[in-house]
C-alpha cells in the first residue's frame, strides 16, 4: 500500500483565473520552486482548474486562462525534470476522491470555512455545491497523492488543516493508517496585502489597482506603486515587499519620501522579474512543448491516482 516514493510528498495548485500577482508569487510559488529545488521532496504542482469553475467565469477565457498559468510556473522556475506538472482536470480522479470524502465530512465543518463566507458573499447569486464542497476536493487533491507537505499562502491554512481533519476522519472510520496528516508550509510572508486598501489581501478577484502582477512591465509596475496608498498599513506592506526583493533594491526605503521610495521598488520589481516576463513569452509562443510537459504529468498523476483510488475503494468495502 506504500507509494513507491521514500521522500515527502509536496502538493499544491493554484486556480486559473488571471495573472500571478505578487501576493501569489511571495505567499505560493516562490516557496514551490524552493521545495523543488532542494532535491527533498516528491513535488507535484497542479493547476486547478475544477475550483475554478465555482467562481463565476467564462467558458471562452478558462483553456486560456489555464495556459497562461502553466507558462508562468514554468517561467517562473518549476521544471518538469524536477516536479510533476498537471492540470486538475485531466485526472478527474480527484473528484472521485472527493465524493468518499464527502461521506465523512459534517456538514458543519465545511461551513466554518472562511473563504467560503467570503466568495459566497462576493457571488451571492452564484453560491453552488461546488463552492461549499471546495475543501473537500482540496483534500482530494492533496490526500490522492499521499501528500504530507502543502505550501499556501495564509489564507489556504483553514483548509488544509481540513485536509488533516478528512484524513483523520477517513483513518477513524475505515480503523487503518492510510491517508497521512497533511501540514500546511508557510513562507514567512504569507500575506501580502492590496495596494489599495491594505487591510484586506492582495488579491485576483478585486480590481485591477490592488494588485501587481508579476509579469507587468517596468512602465506599468512603476504606475501602480505610484498609486499604492501610503497610509500607515499601506508602508508596512510596501517593506514588506521591499524587504522580500532586497538583494535588487537599489536605494534606501525611506519612509519620509514615499514617491522616491517607490521608484527604489518599481525599479528593483521589474529588474527580478526581467527574465520571468521574457520566459512567459517563450513559453506561451511553444504551445506543444507545454502540452507535452502536461501530458507527461497526467500519466504519472493517473497511475498514482489509479492505485490510490483501487485501496481506497478496497478498505471502504467497494471493491
Ligand atoms: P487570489 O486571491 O488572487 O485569487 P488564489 O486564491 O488563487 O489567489 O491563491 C493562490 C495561492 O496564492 C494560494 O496559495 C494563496 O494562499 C496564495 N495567495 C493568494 N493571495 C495571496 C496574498 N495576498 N498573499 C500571500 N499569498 C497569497
Ligand atoms: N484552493 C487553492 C487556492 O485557491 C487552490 C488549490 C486547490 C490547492 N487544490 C489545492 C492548493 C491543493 C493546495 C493544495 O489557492
Amino acid at each position: 500500500m506504500e507509494q513507491k516514493s521514500r521522500k515527502p510528498v509536496v502538493v499544491s495548485g493554484m486556480q486559473p483565473s488571471g495573472p500571478l500577482h505578487l501576493g501569489n508569487y511571495l505567499g505560493a510559488l516562490k516557496n514551490w520552486i524552493d521545495i523543488q529545488n532542494s532535491g527533498k521532496h516528491d513535488c507535484f504542482f497542479f493547476i486547478a482548474d475544477y475550483h475554478s469553475i465555482t467562481e463565476n467565469y467564462d467558458p471562452k477565457e478558462k483553456k486560456e486562462q489555464a495556459f497562461e498559468l502553466i507558462c508562468e510556473y514554468l517561467a517562473a522556475g518549476l521544471d518538469p525534470e524536477k516536479s510533476t506538472l498537471f492540470v486538475q482536470s485531466r485526472t478527474p480522479q480527484c473528484a472521485e476522491l472527493a465524493w468518499i470524502f464527502n461521506t465523512v465530512t459534517p456538514i458543519s465543518e465545511l461551513e466554518r470555512m472562511t473563504q467560503f463566507k467570503d466568495k459566497s458573499s462576493k457571488q451571492a447569486k452564484n453560491v453552488n455545491m461546488g463552492l461549499f464542497d471546495y475543501p473537500v476536493l482540496q483534500a482530494a487533491d492533496i490526500l490522492l497523492y499521499h501528500g504530507s507537505l502543502v505550501p499556501v499562502g495564509q489564507d489556504q491554512v483553514q483548509h488544509v488543516e481540513l485536509t488533516r481533519d478528512i484524513a483523520r476522519w477517513f483513518n477513524q472510520k475505515y480503523k487503518k493508517e492510510y491517508f497521512p496528516l497533511s501540514q500546511p508550509l508557510l513562507m514567512p510572508l504569507a500575506k501580502i496585502m492590496s495596494l489599495h486598501e491594505p487591510e484586506k489581501k492582495m488579491s485576483k478577484s478585486a480590481g485591477e489597482k490592488h494588485w501587481l502582477g508579476i509579469d507587468e512591465e517596468p512602465e506599468m509596475i512603476k504606475k501602480k506603486l505610484s498609486k499604492a496608498v501610503t497610509t500607515p498599513e499601506g508602508i508596512k506592506n510596501l517593506k514588506s515587499i521591499y524587504e522580500a526583493f532586497s538583494d535588487k533594491m537599489g536605494g534606501p526605503f525611506d519612509e519620509k519620501q514615499m514617491a522616491k521610495t517607490k521608484e527604489t521598488i518599481a525599479h528593483g520589481l521589474a529588474d527580478y522579474f526581467s527574465d520571468f516576463r521574457k520566459k512567459k513569452k517563450e513559453w506561451k509562443k511553444d504551445r506543444s512543448s507545454v502540452e507535452k510537459i502536461l501530458e507527461q504529468g497526467r500519466k504519472k498523476t493517473d497511475e498514482i491516482a489509479d492505485r490510490t483510488m483501487a485501496e481506497v475503494k478496497q478498505i471502504i468495502g467497494l471493491n
